[in-house]
């Protein structure tokens, strides 16, 4: 059973179905939510599961002052992993190294494609066909670490950016806890920038 932390900013749906998928002899429990905004929505998704939360704010803070705290909070809780969930802060190159393998991450797009922000307005812009959500290891460069599991889903050209959004969305809930569950039972791990997969874990 790994202890998992888990950084939020917003409303934390991908906290929630992480949440939903926990079970007593599973894999993985969740021992701490941080959130750098206070009044975060995720924060009462964790506190009606039960689940401790610490609110870290970042301003007034240096990147490296802010990610010893995180650090400090999540050694305190005996995290052996760290899910990013919806966190809108950049960490440092320190923070990432010191939690390689064991820091992972949910983007909403088919990455390597579309890294950064105003995701499903560029796909749509772009006239893609599919989108979809990756999870990845995190490593120093941003949305740039190897991929641990992927699922796509259709572009229709009438989409907004809010419609693709919600379809890849509900992706997102069902791959997030798998790609954990993988992590948490040993079947992947990062290994000289690369993902490898324990036989019969794909
Ligand atoms: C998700 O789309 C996730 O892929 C991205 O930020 C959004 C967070 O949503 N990194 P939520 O807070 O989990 O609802």
């Amino acid at each position: 059973m790994k202890k998992v932390g888990v950084l939020i900013s917003g409303r934390g749906s991908n906290l929630g179905a992480l949440i939903a998928a926990q079970r007593d002899d599973g894999p993985y429990r969740i021992a701490l939510v941080i959130s750098n905004i206070e009044g975060a929505g995720g924060l009462a998704r964790a506190d009606a599961a039960g689940i401790a939360t610490l609110v870290i704010p970042h301003k007034g803070k240096t990147r490296e002052n802010f990610d010893a705290e995180l650090d400090a909070a999540l050694r305190a809780s005996g995290a052996d992993l760290v899910c990013l969930a919806g966190f809108m802060r950049i960490l440092s190159d320190g923070f990432a190294r010191a939690w390689e393998g064991k820091l992972i991450n949910i983007h909403p797009s088919l990455l390597p494609a579309y890294k950064g922000t105003r995701v499903h307005e560029r796909v749509i812009e772009a006239g893609e066909t599919r989108s979809g959500a990756s999870v990845h290891f995190v490593v120093p460069e941003l949305d740039a670490g190897p991929v641990i599991a992927q699922a796509s889903v259709p572009v229709h050209p009438s989409d907004s950016p809010e419609a693709l959004a919600a379809r890849v969305l509900e992706i997102e809930h069902q791959l997030y806890p798998a790609a954990l569950r993988l992590l948490a039972e040993d079947k992947v791990q990062l290994e000289k920038g690369l993902a490898i997969f324990a036989e019969g874990a794909r």
